[in-house]
């Protein structure tokens, strides 16, 4: 049997509400894993909440709540997103769950008692404000910390420590003679890069429960807890099944790993992702052929009015909160828009009007129209029953055999984790249809008897390009999909027709449509905007 597809997602922080980021993120990763099903193969998605840490206890403690809590209430709002937007995931990665505790406290006893682990003293500078030592980094021209820092203390601190830089030289020809571990191979080669100046230290793992409490004790000596990232980054393998008892209802460790798709930013993979977690997986005897791969995705910038791109931040005021874009445009648009206006690995700009504009354009114009008038043209001339194909001209031969190109350059866009050139690809071919309509003109071949075969002919391949076009757009806009195929009345063994089997003919002659609506509503946005 055929191992299935596992995708995960980095987990996000539960110290502020989801963002377009996040939102981008998982609705990457929940297309990749409905095209992997789509494609005939099983697939495990993956993904979860960051719940730990100095930055919950500390956005807690500001607000007079307990951090346990106040995690569960903002990973709340990420599930109500991720429900919102019909991210359908297999595994929910909660750091505070039981069982991936015990599996950190599991992972790292095995790294004591390997003598991966090492106690040690530390003399530094430690702002009492932001609760963290201070590096040289940190230090202004003149010397001096500034007073972002508050008051700044010397101090000393005991703390556990992991050997990181032992395994230092077998990441640098892991990642070197294994093309394909980090995508992009940009991505790969910045990771290489910084493996060349690495120098080296060892990575701390614990904070002394004094400081912080909100965490994972650790089992060897609890009066440390665990600190990220070392909890986090576990959360791939915990609720894959690495280490669990019997009876955890959690998938077998064996049968699901290694990641096929560990889909992260562009931030998080020096050193967290490329150097930490590969290095822990090794350190815990995991072999090279059963690395994850890592699929590491651009950022999110923000238009400005001046047209200027800039960061998404709290502090600019210019977050976009996917909620209220889901609430105005259907989970579908907003799906739409950010797997389409993005190449994976690069960044791209954030512009509410260009989704506006994807949503009347692309998915309305385009896609909507063709389905309206092709099942419109089904309904009025020929009682709503798919006629057999008539003899073809070179038009309409042509528009048949758009059907393999498309899907061929789908697949190979999709294989490589490419939503946007997938989406060309379609998109293509839908104006393709409506071209072809003009064209084919079946509304004036519908006046002339004579002309009854040929109109069959033109009938056909537009219903059928359209059911078609309907598996394919499914894994991205899942609900207009879905909409779209029981207009058409596919029957589930047509509906389940995976990408290996998909060939011209789905639709028998005499298959019968339903009734034509929009899958695409006009929407006023001026009714929409909220008073000032
Ligand atoms: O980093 N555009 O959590 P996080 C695209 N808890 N992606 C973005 C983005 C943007 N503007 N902003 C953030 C963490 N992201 C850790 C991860 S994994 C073991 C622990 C992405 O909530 C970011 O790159 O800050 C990351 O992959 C994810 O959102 C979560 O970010
Ligand atoms: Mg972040």
């Amino acid at each position: 049997m055929n191992k299935p597809f596992y995708v995960t997602t980095a987990i996000d922080y539960t110290n502020g509400s989801p963002h377009i980021g996040h939102a981008y993120e998982k609705i990457l990763a929940d297309t990749i894993t409905r095209y992997q099903r789509l494609s005939g193969r099983e697939a495990y998605f993956l993904t979860g909440v960051d719940q730990h840490g100095q930055k919950v206890q500390q956005s807690a403690e500001k607000q007079g709540r307990d951090p346990a809590e106040y995690a569960d209430t903002i990973a709340g709002e990420f599930i109500a997103l991720w429900d919102k937007l019909n991210v359908r995931y297999d595994g929910w990665a909660a750091t505070t769950d039981p069982r991936h505790k015990a599996c950190v406290q599991k992972a790292l006893q095995h790294l004591h008692d390997a003598g991966q682990l090492y106690k040690k003293a530390h003399r530094g500078f430690y702002s009492v404000r932001q609760e963290q030592f201070l590096t040289d980094k940190e230090r202004q021209p003149d010397g001096n910390f500034g007073p972002e820092w508050g008051e700044v203390v010397e101090l000393e601190e005991e703390n556990w420590y992991f050997k990181l830089s032992e395994h230092v030289a077998w990441l640098r020809s892991f990642a070197a003679s294994h093309e394909s571990c980090v995508i992009p191979a940009f991505r790969r080669q910045e990771l290489l890069n910084a493996l060349d100046k690495a120098e080296g230290a060892d990575l701390c793992i614990s904070r002394p429960r004094t400081r912080l409490q909100w965490g994972i004790p650790l089992p060897f000596d609890p009066e440390f807890v665990n600190y990220v990232w070392f909890d986090a980054l576990m959360n791939y393998i915990s609720f894959a099944g690495y280490l669990a008892d019997e009876n955890t209802n959690l998938p077998r460790f064996e049968d699901l790993w290694p990641a096929d798709a560990q889909i992260i930013g562009k931030d998080i993979l020096v050193p967290p992702h490329g150097v930490y977690w590969l290095i822990m997986l090794h350190a815990l005897g995991i072999p090279d052929d059963k690395m994850p791969v890592l699929l590491v995705h651009g950022w999110w910038n923000i238009r400005s009015s001046s047209g200027q791109s800039e960061k998404m931040s709290k502090s600019l005021g210019n977050v976009i909160d996917p909620a209220a874009l889901t609430a105005t445009f259907g989970p579908d648009a907003v799906r739409y828009y950010l797997m389409r206006d993005i190449a994976t690995g690069q960044d791209a700009d954030f512009i509410p009007d260009r989704l506006a504009s994807r949503y009347q354009t692309d998915l309305g114009n385009d896609l909507g129209n063709l389905a309206n008038r092709t099942l419109n043209m089904i309904g009025r001339y020929r009682s709503a029953s798919v006629p057999e194909a008539g003899p073809e001209n070179e038009d309409d031969t042509a528009l048949r055999q758009t059907a393999a190109t498309t899907l061929e350059a789908y697949r190979s866009a999709m294989d490589n984790f490419l939503p946007h050139l997938a989406l060309e690809a379609v998109w293509k071919w839908v104006a393709q249809c409506n071209q072809y309509a003009e064209r084919r003109a079946p509304w004036t071949l519908a006046k002339d008897p004579a002309k009854g075969a040929e109109l069959d002919t033109v009938l056909h391949h537009l219903a059928e390009s359209l059911a078609h076009i309907a598996l394919l757009v499914s894994p991205v806009i899942p609900g207009s999909a879905s909409g779209l195929m029981d207009q058409l009345q596919l029957t589930p063994a047509q509906r389940a027709t995976t990408l290996t089997n998909l060939q011209w003919g789905i639709l028998p002659p005499g298959h019968t449509t339903g009734k034509p609506s929009p899958l695409f509503p006009r929407i006023d946005l001026d009714a929409q905007q909220q008073p000032e």
